[in-house]
């Protein structure tokens, strides 16, 4: 059987990596010695970016620790599967938070007027994509996706090997994308940021 990942099935991963994840921000722990040219410039203008966005009622889904999540503007609640993820989240932000899966959020239908979504939808198998969109639409009309910028050098698809702290090694999904290719995701969504290492897109209903 081919080797992907099942809905929750990552959970383990994240949960275990929860303490540790903002080291990938920060450029600090196994993160350090990474050749990342241009990262921090790139991650304070995806910061500005964010906090560009208009305010408006937004769930954050896969929102982690919320370290773009405190810059989004109105009424904001974060939603994880992961109790870690979301106590870094609640250390950082006074917003609402709610442990749920992303594929069946417990919100009624218009709950929202954006979805914002941030380096999720690249882990996502085709089939997982398509229940993404029909449940971000289904509780707010405008969906906002950060992910991660393509390289040259790098294969937009790939199961990578990732090594946390405790040395534990786990497989992951994760695709990478140029902001056209991303819109494109959306039917057409508009670029609102392309920069080194992030894109953004905004895709109205
Ligand atoms: C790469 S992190 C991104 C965190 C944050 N959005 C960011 O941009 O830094 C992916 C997040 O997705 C969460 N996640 C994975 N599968 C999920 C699911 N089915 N439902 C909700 N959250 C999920 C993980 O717990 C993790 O916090």
């Amino acid at each position: 059987m081919a080797e992907r990942p099942l809905d929750r099935a990552m959970e383990p991963y994240y949960e275990r990596r929860s303490a540790e994840y903002d080291d990938w921000y920060l450029g600090s722990g196994l993160f350090a010695e990474r050749d990342r040219l241009g990262w921090d410039e790139d991650v304070r203008a995806l910061v500005e970016a964010v906090s560009s966005l208009p305010a408006a009622r937004t769930v954050d889904v896969a929102c982690g620790t919320g370290f773009l999540t405190r810059h989004l503007r109105g009424s904001v609640v974060g939603v994880d599967a992961s109790a870690g993820m979301l106590a870094g989240s609640r250390a950082r932000h006074a917003h609402p938070l709610v442990r749920a899966d992303a594929f069946a959020l417990p919100f009624g239908d218009a709950t929202f007027d954006r979805v914002f979504t941030g380096h999720f939808y690249g882990h996502l198998i085709p089939e997982q994509r398509g229940r993404f969109l029909v449940e971000s639409r289904r509780v707010a009309p405008e969906l906002v996706v950060v992910d991660a910028k393509i390289h040259p050098d790098v294969r937009p698809e790939q199961m990578q090997e990732r090594v946390l702290n405790d040395g534990s090694s786990h497989r992951v999904f994760k695709r990478y994308f140029t902001a056209e290719q991303l819109a494109d995701e959306f039917g057409g969504a508009r670029v609102l940021f392309d920069g080194r290492w992030f894109v953004v897109v905004s895709s109205p209903r």
